[in-house]
Formats: C-alpha cells, sequence, structure tokens
C-alpha cells in the first residue's frame, strides 16, 4: 500500500504530552546518590504524543487529543505533532498548568527510570473531550495510555465503546483498572508489571504470563497483548495465543519501546492485519526504536520497517 492508501485508516490518540530532559548515565541512581552523567539532551515524549508520532510516521492517519500549558514547551509541541503530519485541531491549551515535562536517567544497560511532572496533562478534562466528540465518530481505533486522568480515559472509551469504535488501551503507568472500562476495551496491552498490577499474577515465565493474560481476559477484555521487553510480546486473542520473540538489536535506550510498540500495532490493526501479524510488525518497530536515544527521536518511519528483518 502506498502512503495515501494507508493515510485513509483513521487512528485517534488521546493522551499526554511532555518535554523529556535526558541524560545517560552509567548507572541509575540510588536513593540519595548523586552521579555524575553523560550530555543533556532535551526531547519531545509523553507516552500519548509518542504514539501519534508513530503512527504518523508508520503511514496512518492520526488526530491526537491532549492538553499543554500555554508555554513555550506547548507551542514548540503543536509545531511538531504539525510537522508529522497529525491533526492537532484537538489540542487544548491550558492557562494554568505548565505543559507536562518528563525527567529521564538512562543507564548502560539502555534501562531508564522516569519521573513525569503532568502539569496539563492531569487537566484533560472529559469537558474537553465532549468537545471533540467528532474525532471518535470520525476514528477506527481509539488509542489511550494512563497519563492523563482516569475519568477521562473512562469517559472516551465508554463513548468510542457505544460507537462501535476498537479501544486499545496500554495501561502505562501502571494503575488498578476499574470492571467498567475493562468492559469497553477491545485490546488491553500490558507490560510484564502493568500486567501483574491489573491481573494480581507475577510474569516470572511464559507460562505465568500465559496465566496474567488468562486472568486479564477473564476480567472482561477481548483481546490482551503483554510486552515482554527483551523477550518480545505474548498474543492472548480470539485469534490463539503466541509468543511473538523480539528481534535480536543492540539496545541504547529502551524509552518509549512500548510507545512505538503501541503506534504500530495500531497501524497494523488498522490496515486489517490479524492480530498476530500486527504484533509482528509492532515487534519490528520497537527493535528499531531501541537502538536510537530518545522518545520521539527513536521512533522509525514506514520504509525502515518495512525492510527490517
Ligand atoms: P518502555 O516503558 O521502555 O517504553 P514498556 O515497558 O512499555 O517499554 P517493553 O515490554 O519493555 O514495553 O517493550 C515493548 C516492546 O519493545 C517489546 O514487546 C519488544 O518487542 C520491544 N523491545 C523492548 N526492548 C527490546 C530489546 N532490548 N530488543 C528488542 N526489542 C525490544
Ligand atoms: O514512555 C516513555 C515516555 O514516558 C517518555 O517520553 C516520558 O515523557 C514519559 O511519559
Amino acid at each position: 500500500m502506498d502512503t495515501e492508501q494507508l493515510r485513509r485508516h483513521n487512528i485517534l490518540v488521546v493522551g499526554s504530552s511532555n518535554t523529556d530532559m535526558v541524560i545517560k548515565a552509567g548507572h541509575l541512581p540510588r536513593p540519595g546518590e548523586t552521579i555524575l552523567g553523560g550530555t543533556f539532551f532535551m526531547n519531545p515524549g509523553g507516552k500519548g504524543a509518542n504514539q501519534a508520532v508513530a503512527i504518523a510516521r508508520l503511514g496512518a492517519s492520526v488526530t491526537f487529543i491532549c492538553k499543554t500549558g500555554s508555554d513555550i514547551f506547548g507551542h514548540q509541541s503543536q509545531q511538531l505533532f504539525e510537522g508529522e503530519g497529525i491533526n492537532t485541531s484537538y489540542i487544548f491549551s491550558d492557562s494554568e498548568y505548565p505543559s507536562g515535562v518528563a525527567l529521564i536517567t538512562v543507564d548502560e544497560q539502555a534501562e531508564n527510570c522516569i519521573v513525569v511532572a503532568s502539569g496539563a496533562n492531569v487537566n484533560l478534562l472529559p469537558s474537553d473531550l465532549a468537545k471533540a466528540e467528532e474525532a471518535v465518530d470520525l476514528a477506527d481505533i481509539v488509542l489511550m495510555q494512563l497519563e492523563i486522568p482516569m475519568e477521562t480515559v473512562e469517559y472516551v472509551a465508554e463513548i468510542a465503546y457505544y460507537k462501535n469504535k476498537k479501544v486499545i488501551l496500554n495501561p502505562a503507568p501502571a494503575q488498578p483498572l476499574s470492571p467498567s472500562l475493562l468492559k469497553h476495551l477491545y485490546m488491553i496491552t500490558p507490560n510484564e508489571t502493568e500486567s501483574e498490577m491489573i491481573s494480581g499474577v507475577k510474569i516470572t515465565g511464559q507460562e505465568s504470563a500465559v496465566k496474567a493474560a488468562r486472568v486479564l481476559s477473564e476480567m472482561g477484555v477481548q483481546n490482551v497483548i503483554i510486552t515482554l521487553g527483551s523477550k518480545g510480546a505474548l498474543v492472548y486473542c480470539d485469534e490463539g495465543v503466541e509468543f511473538i520473540p523480539a528481534f535480536k538489536v543492540e539496545a541504547v535506550d529502551t524509552t518509549a519501546a512500548g510507545d512505538v510498540f503501541n503506534g504500530a500495532l495500531a497501524v497494523a490493526l488498522s490496515e486489517g492485519r490479524n492480530q498476530i501479524e500486527a504484533v509482528r510488525f509492532a515487534c519490528k518497530a520497537s527493535a528499531i526504536s531501541v537502538t536510537r536515544v530518545g522518545a520521539q527521536s527513536s521512533v522509525p518511519y514506514r520504509s525502515e520497517v518495512d525492510i527490517f528483518e
């Protein structure tokens, strides 16, 4: 399919936008420890924004709904989204809160620790989304994460569900979820920590991963994809149960691997691929992203994923 054909498929992302302040270091600091790190760099981030950028770069049409502060970071984000070809008609600007910021340390093993000052992201409310219902009407798939208020996620999931849209929730960062939210989801995509928080099952290997997925599906979600970092992902869905191994790469920074995975998954599903093929595509895109530093700076383009083996 050429890019114009792909752009027919419309995906709505509702979520956060942050500016990431990143330092690479030899190790992650322990409580009370000060360490000397490498060069500092600033990079656009936020789980919602990262997923929207991934969708745009992978060739689908994407509308992004978020709330930024009316400050320099907010203005920069808006310009970057426009440059990526994202529909920004429903990006709200808050006069009270500043734009979201994330402080990120990345170690030599490519692991990270992140602290987020959510700012305006916490003020993206159901009343804002009520003004954007047309965006839900036009979407085939609605993709959300948990860096915005839970009441907003629940509101969008419910209206999208009753409009027969496929709602995908990437439940990051980990939080407990209400039974009614779970009922409105088409698919949930936790990592290992998030799976344990929601299902109560600790993942220590393939058997416990399948058990966690079964519990999540019994909680009312039709399709469960558990991401397992460098081990790949488990698909537990209508079409069967299958482990998809990760692609072997030299990882330098795993920040936003989950976001690229979710964006790519939504794109592949919107193109009509089955869930197992869609997860394979998502594993490819996220493997490329971990070979690069930063969040949005690491998101690959479609042409790169299509030739990746
Ligand atoms: P993050 O919070 O770092 O953005 P996450 O915890 O949400 O990520 P992970 O399960 O760590 O999500 O990773 C998502 C996907 O990225 C995995 O399913 C895998 O396909 C890919 N991935 C992650 N780490 C690696 C790696 N080291 N090598 C290859 N692929 C990887
Ligand atoms: O998933 C990675 C993202 O988490 C970063 O871009 C940071 O902003 C935090 O939201």
